[in-house]
């Protein structure tokens, strides 16, 4: 229906007619609801422009709705259709007065939109297919709804005191469409889009999130639904492409081809209007890559490689522009029509243009919410607040009166909300799919929407091609990153050639002096690489955040990762142990069996890594990483053997050096190179002569030293990997 408001009086109102109507909202006076009472009240008012605006925009609302969908799609697609006479007709609020949104036919109508889309045709028994396919079929649209969720925290300081940080919260998430969380800074949106989307690793939670047909579960949610969060976090030295192909490879599986993926991938890149800067690096601070937006579009993209039926979103366009936040939103608006993804994004500010693309809305403040139910049409966010007196000036831009309204601190939202017809709707529809969900359950209906969105899911990629993944596209670059490179080859290099220089020909000769200068020698030997080992701590703790986004999308196993990094560190040193090996070996004119030598500054060079990884894990940033790596290497000098000698060791610190990797890379290294001559010229207690191994308290084989060297590494790869799977320090 096209309405046809004339305004002439409009010209002449002017700011203080406008003023005049702000005061009045401000002063909260409670206006009558109904469209004629509305009506009646303005015109008493004297608002009778206003008002006329108000009808105009409210009745054309969704028409107008419907046409710039078209325009924006080119005008007259299936899709851009189906939209319009969804504006239209949708029982949610854009149409008739009252009704109560039927999410299963939201899903139906999502996955009709779907079929139409991907098929190109509505011809052929579309509603037969879409009831087969409701019950069958692959790709079913998910709804999500959250039934009176309270969720609460730990208060800071007192243990037995709890927060309230979500209070009794129910809200529907249909399929098919946007749904927009907003609320002033602290109501709770983000703590809500972690429930929901099951990503809180604390607190207490009461009440129930149903995803499909079933509660969500996290494995399941991490199956089917995607979660972009605020921040990007992605490889600085990727493309765009490869940053895409390197997540469709890691959560592709095994079932997916290769030519599948690229198709795909290819896909997303011309979706996301990425195209253009499909081979431009993504950059950070300090390398320039792609822009802003084009970076946001790259986080939403690598969610978006598994098709996920639910996409949640941490506030996609905050810190974009006005344009390429629109952009954005038509993107997300496109994979909501087209492939019935349920979306659920919180949103601060953002422009008129990307606000429209939003469906429906949760008002959150202080945990409890203000206002839910559809955004626009007659039964949305507008006419609610209307008739609590706050008025919207149609020269403004809607989100921010949203925001700007619930921030006003004079009126009880969350009780005037819980009094209204919209709340008694908002609950109708919660209660009306929880109970369908039960009575299907009742009749054993046990065509579960959700377990057949997870059978159907790609099997996830399996240990060998993750850590296959994680080589070819991270440690490929790292490699080509001269900063990656020369940490760790530079100190190496560097401690072997001093020490080639200040120890030179000095293992040729068997005096007193020279047995104890190449004694010492060989402890720097194993101590230097030990604290090399610092050069891992900053890339691994920079890494940490993507670790943890990664490891929450399911992408790979824990182990899968800690592999990858050990097999990316042995590259760098076996070549760099056996460079500086070469080099202090033949300058100090050592004697004894290469082989152990140079294994035995890998085994040390590896275990040094191996606690760089412990410490980073116990760590909560660099600062801590880097005090508590050199104290433990400290602890090690000061017990490894030649700074006290171990038959010296006092009794209550016995058990410690059986534990330090310096101590067996030195012992080793001394028996190595002393085992052929070893003149008795050391005095020991009794005052009898011994060797310099004798001398030095030198206990054990060179192999049970290398052996063991082995072992304490393994042990401390273990640790490592414990202490990160269970040390969490992002908290949410
Ligand atoms: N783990 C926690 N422990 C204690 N308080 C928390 C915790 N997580 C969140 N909060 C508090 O809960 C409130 C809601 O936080 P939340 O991050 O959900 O707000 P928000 O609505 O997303 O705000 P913004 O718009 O600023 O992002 C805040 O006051 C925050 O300090
Ligand atoms: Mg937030």
């Amino acid at each position: 229906m096209r309405v046809t408001v004339h305004l002439p009086f409009c010209v002449g109102v002017e700011n203080a007619r406008w003023r005049a109507i702000r005061a009045r909202a401000t002063r909260r006076r409670r206006l009558p609801r109904t469209t004629t009472a509305i009506a009646s009240d303005a015109v008493r008012g004297g608002n009778v422009a206003a008002f006329a605006v108000f009808a105009a925009r409210r009745m054309g609302d969704a028409e107008a709705r419907a046409r710039r969908r078209e325009d924006d799609d080119g005008g007259g697609d299936d899709v851009a259709r189906g939209c319009a006479s969804d504006a239209a007709a949708a029982p949610d609020g854009d149409g008739g007065r009252g009704v109560v949104v039927d999410v299963r036919e939201l899903e139906k109508d999502a996955l009709r939109r779907r079929f139409t889309s991907s098929v190109g045709a509505c011809g052929a028994d579309e509603g037969a297919i879409v009831d087969a396919g409701l019950k069958t079929t692959s790709r079913r649209p998910l709804a999500v709804v959250v039934h009176e969720v309270t969720y609460e925290v730990r208060k800071r300081g007192d243990a037995h005191a709890r927060v309230r940080l979500l209070d009794d919260v129910s809200a529907v998430f249909p399929p098919g469409k946007i749904s927009a969380l907003m609320g002033p800074s602290g109501a709770g949106k983000t703590t809500l889009l972690d429930v929901v989307s099951g990503r809180k690793t604390q607190g207490y939670l009461r009440g129930r999130v149903v995803v499909g047909d079933e509660p969500a579960s996290k494995a399941a949610l991490k199956t089917c639904a995607a979660y972009v969060e605020q921040f990007d976090c992605l490889l600085p030295s990727l493309t765009v492409r490869e940053t895409l192909m390197y997540q469709a490879q890691l959560k592709g599986g095994p079932d997916v081809s290769a030519k599948e993926r690229e198709a795909h991938v290819e896909r997303l890149l011309d979706d996301l209007r990425l195209r253009s800067c499909a081979d431009v690096i993504v950059g950070s601070a300090l390398s320039r890559g792609v822009s802003g937006g084009q970076a946001k579009r790259v986080n939403i993209g690598i969610s978006l490689v598994t098709q996920p039926r639910v996409l949640f979103l941490d506030e996609p366009t905050s810190g974009l522009d006005s344009k390429t936040s629109y952009d954005l939103m038509r993107v997300i608006r496109k994979f909501a029509d087209e492939d019935g993804v349920a979306v659920i994004a919180t949103i601060h500010s953002p422009s008129s243009e990307a606000f429209r693309q939003f469906d429906r809305l949760l008002m959150l403040k202080g945990g409890r919410v203000t206002y839910a139910g559809p955004l626009f049409g007659e039964e949305g966010a507008e006419t609610y607040f209307y008739s609590l007196g706050y008025f919207f000036d149609p020269n403004d831009n809607f989100a921010d009166f949203l925001i700007s309204t619930a921030a006003d601190d004079a009126a009880d939202f969350p009780r005037e909300f819980a009094q209204s017809f919209h709340h008694k709707r908002n609950r109708d529809e919660v209660r009306k799919y929880i109970k369908d969900v039960v009575h299907r359950k009742s009749i054993g209906d046990t065509s579960s929407s959700l377990s057949s969105a997870i059978a159907e899911a790609p099997a996830r990629s399996s240990f060998v091609n993750a850590v296959w993944t994680l080589l070819k596209y991270r440690t490929s670059r790292n490699y080509r990153n001269a900063q990656f490179v020369g940490a760790r080859c530079a100190g190496h290099l560097i401690f072997a050639v001093v020490m080639a220089t200040m120890y030179w020909n000095q293992g040729k000769s068997m005096s007193l002096a020279s047995q104890i200068n190449v004694s010492n020698m060989l402890f720097m030997n194993n101590v230097l690489p030990a604290f090399a080992a610092g050069a891992y701590l900053p890339s691994i703790l920079m890494e940490r955040p993507l670790l943890y986004r990664e490891l929450d999308d399911g992408c790979y196993p824990l182990l899968a990762y800690i592999t990858y990094k050990v097999i990316e560190e042995t590259i760098a040193a076996f070549v760099v142990s056996l460079l500086a090996t070469t080099i202090v070996y033949n300058a100090v004119g050592l004697v004894g069996n290469f082989a152990v030598d140079w294994l035995t500054y890998f085994g040390v060079q590896q275990c040094g890594a191996a606690i760089a990884y412990a410490c980073a894990a116990v760590a909560r940033d660099v600062d801590a990483a880097n005090a508590i790596l050199p104290v433990y290497n400290v602890l090690q000098i000061l017990f490894a053997g030649l700074l006290l000698h171990a038959e010296d060791v006092p009794r209550g610190w016995s058990f410690w050096p059986p534990t330090l990797f310096v101590r067996y890379g030195w012992q080793a290294q001394m028996l190595n190179h002393f085992k052929r001559a070893e003149p008795s010229v050391f005095l020991d207690a009794d005052g009898a002569l011994e060797g310099v191994t004798g001398y030095y308290d030198i206990r054990g084989s060179v192999q049970g030293n290398v052996l063991f060297l082995y072992l304490l590494w393994i042990a401390w790869l273990a640790l490592a990997t414990i202490v990160t799977a269970t040390v969490r320090h992002q908290q949410r």
